[in-house]
């Protein structure tokens, strides 16, 4: 089956929107350094496209977790499939996500991070879906945009791994 994709943020808003949350994140790090953390797989583009664009200095770490099946459904369960390389005592770490849906990976990230004696620990998302919120707890600090609660692509973001590779968001119309 082919999916028709509706264009709900075309690029040229999304990378405005980036610019204007990396000038503010430089703003709020000024005279000191970022440690960017990327939640693989979805937050790699706008990882990428932040980090181009901060003007304090930048280091970088990956982490994999998974709290979603295949599909579109929350399976609640989040594991660590792929470990970060740096050690995180001290550092101002800011955790780069694609999107925040139910919060239940970020509420368990948060949790296990902290414990590694940051200096100071924030979070970074290109999208929110603040209906959808279960744990309330997690305080976003940097939003790209706030969408309503639907199943959306690109930009990094995937159905089924598929689509991650659209430089805009979309919402993906079954035909
Ligand atoms: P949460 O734990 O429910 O907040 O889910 C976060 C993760 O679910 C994200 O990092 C995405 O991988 C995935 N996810 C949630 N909503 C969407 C969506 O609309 N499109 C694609 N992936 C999504
Ligand atoms: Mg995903």
């Amino acid at each position: 089956m082919k999916d028709k994709i509706r264009v709900l943020i075309p690029e040229n808003d999304v990378n405005r929107k980036i610019s204007e949350i990396a000038a503010q994140i430089s703003q709020d790090y000024a005279g000191g350094e970022v440690h960017l953390i990327c939640i693989l797989k979805g937050g790699v583009f706008f990882t990428c496209e932040l980090a181009k664009r901060l003007t304090i200095p930048v280091s970088l770490d990956f982490m994999s977790v998974s709290s979603y099946g295949s599909g579109t459904q929350s399976s609640g369960v989040v594991k660590i499939i792929k470990d970060l390389d740096e050690p995180l005592e001290g550092k101002d770490v800011l955790i780069v996500e694609d999107i925040i849906d139910s919060g239940r990976t970020l509420a368990y990230l948060m949790e296990i991070l902290e414990k590694r004696g940051p200096k100071s620990i924030r979070l970074c998302t290109l999208l929110d879906k603040p209906e959808r919120r279960v744990k309330k707890q997690v305080k976003v600090d940097y939003t790209c945009f706030s969408i309503p609660d639907e199943f959306v692509v690109g930009y990094g973001l995937d159905y089924d791994q598929k689509y991650r590779n659209l430089p805009y968001i979309g919402v993906v119309e079954q035909l």
